[in-house]
C-alpha cells in the first residue's frame, strides 16, 4: 500500500518529522521564505494530508485545489485560520494543537507584563546604546506588579495558568468569561469572577486570553479601552484582532490608559506605527515560542495526521463529526 501523501508548509521538528515519516510520504517545504499561496495550492494538489501554520488559510479555495485532501493539521491551538465549516462540508478533517502550549504563553504574558510595568525595553536601549549616565533617583520609575489587580478576559487554560502565577505576586485575580469557573477553582486561585465592564474599571493589568471569535473580534474598541484606569496596561498574547489597534493608539494618545504589552496584532506581520512608543512593548507573535512548546505543538499535529491515516480518530478534532472509522 503506497503511504499517505503529506504536505508540511514547514520543515517542523526532527521529532515531528520522525513521527510523519514512519507513515506517510511527507513533501516539507523547507525555503526559508515561507510559503506562497500560489505555491501552497499548487503542491496541495495531490496530497491526502496538510500540516500548516497558522499564516495559511485553509479555506474553500484550498479544499478546491485539493480534492484528495483528507486532513488539514495546524501547528497551532487557534485556528481562526480555518474555515472549519468547509472542511466539514468537505469531509476533511480539521485539527489544532491544545493544551500543550499554555504554561508557554502564561510565562510569555507576564513577560511582557512585567516588561511594560518596569520599563525593561527602555532601560535595555539605555544601558546598550552608551548613553547611560549612572543611576538617578527618577531614572525610568515604572509602576509595582507585586500587590496590583490583575484582570483576565478569558479564563480558559491559559487564563488559569496567568492566574495561577499572579498568586506568587500577591495580586487580586479578577476574571471575565461567559462560563464562570467551578467554585473550587476560583478557590484555589483567588479569581472573582467579574463582568467585562467591572473588571476594566478594577485592574491595573489586563490580560487578554479569547479566541478570536465573531464576537470577540474588536472587543477592545474604544469604548471599552476608555473603561480602563489611565494607570492600566493592556497584554495581549490572543489573536490581535480582538483589539482594535486605531482605537487603542488612540487611547494610549490620549493617555487613556498607562501602557500596552502586545504580542499579536491585526495585519501580522504589519503593526500599526502609532503603536511604536516608548510605553508599548511590541514582539512578534512569539508567546508559544520555547524550543520544548513548539517540538510538542509539532509533534501533536504530526500525531493528529497519522492517527487519521492509521484508522484512528485523531485526538484534537475540531469538527468530529468528519471521523469515518476505516
Ligand atoms: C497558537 O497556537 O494559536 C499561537 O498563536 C501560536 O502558538
Amino acid at each position: 500500500m503506497p503511504k499517505p501523501k503529506v504536505l508540511a508548509t514547514h520543515a517542523l521538528f526532527p521529532a515531528a518529522q520522525e513521527i510523519l515519516n514512519a507513515h506517510c510520504d511527507v513533501e516539507y517545504w523547507t525555503n526559508p521564505e515561507r510559503i506562497s499561496r500560489d505555491e501552497l495550492l499548487r503542491r496541495v494538489k495531490d496530497k491526502d494530508g496538510l500540516v500548516c501554520l497558522l499564516t495559511e488559510k485553509i479555506d474553500q479555495g484550498l479544499l478546491s485545489a485539493a480534492p484528495k485532501l483528507r486532513i488539514a493539521s495546524n501547528v497551532a491551538v487557534g485556528f481562526d485560520n480555518i474555515d472549519v465549516a468547509a472542511c466539514t462540508h468537505r469531509s476533511v478533517v480539521a485539527t489544532n494543537t491544545p493544551g500543550v502550549l499554555d504554561e508557554t504563553t502564561a510565562d510569555f504574558a507576564w513577560t511582557l507584563l512585567m516588561a511594560v510595568a518596569r520599563r525593561l525595553v527602555e532601560g535595555e536601549e539605555l544601558a546598550r546604546g552608551g548613553n547611560w549616565k549612572g543611576w538617578d533617583l527618577d531614572q525610568l520609575v515604572g509602576t509595582d506588579v507585586f500587590g496590583k489587580t490583575l484582570g483576565i478576559v478569558g479564563f480558559g487554560r491559559i487564563g488559569k495558568a496567568m492566574a495561577r502565577r499572579a498568586l506568587g505576586f500577591h495580586m487580586r485575580v479578577l476574571y471575565a468569561d461567559a462560563v464562570r469557573a467551578p467554585e473550587s477553582v476560583e478557590r484555589e486561585l483567588r479569581a472573582e469572577h467579574k463582568d467585562l465592564s467591572d473588571l476594566l474599571a478594577q485592574s491595573d493589568f489586563v490580560s487578554v486570553h479569547v479566541p478570536l471569535l465573531p464576537e470577540t473580534r474588536g472587543l477592545f474598541d474604544a469604548q471599552r479601552l476608555s473603561k480602563m484606569k489611565p494607570t492600566a496596561f493592556l497584554i495581549n498574547t490572543s489573536r490581535g484582532p480582538v483589539v482594535d489597534e486605531a482605537a487603542l493608539v488612540q487611547a494610549l494618545e490620549a493617555k487613556k490608559i498607562a501602557g500596552a504589552a502586545l504580542d499579536v496584532f491585526e495585519k501580522e506581520p504589519a503593526i500599526h506605527p502609532g503603536l511604536k512608543r516608548p510605553n508599548v512593548v511590541l514582539a512578534p507573535h512569539i508567546a508559544s515560542a520555547s524550543i520544548e512548546t513548539r517540538t510538542k505543538m509539532a509533534c501533536m499535529a504530526a500525531q493528529n495526521v497519522v492517527a487519521l491515516f492509521t484508522g484512528q480518530q485523531p485526538p484534537n478534532m475540531l469538527n468530529p463529526e468528519v471521523f469515518k472509522p476505516s
